[in-house]
């Protein structure tokens, strides 16, 4: 057996944790650069608190502020503009969009050189040789688990794809998760975030490269998504609900870090480098009709014994009455986290513009994807054309 763990050096969890941002920052350096989500509303408050927490420990901080998904060209821009402050540490808060940038900035930092030196599939690939700035991940949202992996996801407009910054460099020092962060986040957020962590723990679980403790940790995690995420997206104050998605995407993240991903992921990278569909939107329109087709290839032998049997756990954690043979509850599966993506009133992909006429050349860019590899069976253009088409 081969395999590497990779994991923040440090987790911090529960409600109030975030309170001493300031204090575990000075712990690791005085100049802070402060790499925070966009004007949400809802995270106002969140933002203001951890500016007094630098302050209050007399850290000199730069702030900078992400807007929507990171792109190549402005991680560029700003690790130019943050380069002369030589900052020791970074705090990275907000969704994954900031974390993944906190990322990407403490490796290109320490690393030198730009983002296509380093990036995977559209880039030079080079790995980064030095470790990056000392980067603290706070999410503000239940759902990427950025705070956890060893990669940023970082868009190419004009070449219309995402692709990631990989490696050691990139893992957090620590992940301070405060769930009472993400209590004000609205529905529509709650419910795309979580399916995002929701996709992430299941393609973990069903990966080529999944071992037992992968698995543990990937089943725990849909455990508490399974029974939490409907509740937190109808009455975003059931705070056991909110704690219970912290976990599952913080689980999420160490999950995909170490087993993979599958071909959620992959369609997921190819629809967001050409729609503005949020990534949780994608993961949880195409993860039906992947694990249909997974577990139709599976039961048709394409994969060993031991995936079956996973099916039949994962039948357990959505379809607890048991119920009809193993194959009907396996074969059911599909159709259970159909209805649960219903539940969550996630919009269509044609609501993002998705038509019938892109599906071709999306399927052949999901195909080309990291993420894909470790999908436990090859799925062909044909069958993840008719995946997307199920989604539109
Ligand atoms: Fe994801």
């Amino acid at each position: 057996m081969v395999f590497e763990w990779t994991a923040p050096a440090r987790i911090v969890f529960g409600r109030g944790a975030a309170a001493d941002i300031g204090r575990r920052a000075a712990e690791i350096g005085r100049r802070v650069l402060f790499i925070r989500t966009g004007a949400l509303p809802a995270t106002g408050g969140t933002v203001e608190a951890a500016r007094s927490a630098l302050a209050a420990e007399g850290l000199e901080f730069l702030e900078a502020e992400v807007r929507g998904e990171p792109e190549v060209e402005a991680v560029d821009a700003l690790t130019a503009r943050v380069r002369p402050f030589e900052p020791e540490v970074i705090l990275g808060l907000g969704g994954g969009s900031a974390i993944d940038t906190a990322k990407a900035v403490a490796g290109l930092l320490a690393g030198g050189g730009e983002v296509l030196d380093y990036l995977e599939v559209i880039g030079r690939g080079r790995p980064f040789s030095r470790p990056g700035v000392p980067v603290i991940a706070v999410p503000t949202t239940a759902g990427t688990g950025a705070e956890a992996t060893r990669n940023a996801v970082l868009a190419s407009r004009a070449l219309g794809v995402k692709a990631s910054l990989r490696g050691p460099a990139l893992v957090p020092r620590l992940a301070l998760v405060d769930p009472a962060l993400t209590d004000t986040l609205p529905p529509a957020v709650t419910a795309s975030t979580g399916l995002d962590a929701l996709a992430q723990c299941l393609e973990s679980y069903l990966a080529l490269n999944a071992r037992p403790w992968t698995d543990a940790l990937a089943l725990e995690g849909l455990n508490r998504a399974a029974r939490s995420l409907v509740p937190a997206f109808r009455d975003g104050s059931v705070l056991e609900a909110r704690d219970d998605m912290a976990v599952a995407a913080l689980l999420s993240g160490i999950c995909l870090a170490n087993a993979g991903l599958g071909a959620v992921h992959g369609l997921a990278a190819a629809l967001g480098g050409k729609f503005p569909i949020p990534h949780g939107v994608a993961c949880g329109r195409v993860l039906p009709g992947v694990l249909s087709e997974n577990i139709r290839a599976m039961i048709a032998g394409g994969a060993g014994r031991t995936v079956p049997a996973k099916c039949l756990r994962l039948a357990e954690v959505f379809l607890p009455a048991r119920r009809g043979s193993e194959k009907t509850r396996m074969a059911a599966l599909g159709d259970r986290l159909s209805a649960f993506v219903e539940e969550l009133e996630l919009p269509r992909l044609s609501a993002f513009g998705v038509t019938e006429a892109d599906l071709p050349v999306l399927a052949e860019a999901a195909g080309r994807s990291s993420s894909i590899r470790q999908n436990p069976v090859a799925l062909d253009e044909k069958t993840l054309i008719g995946i997307l088409r199920a989604a539109l």
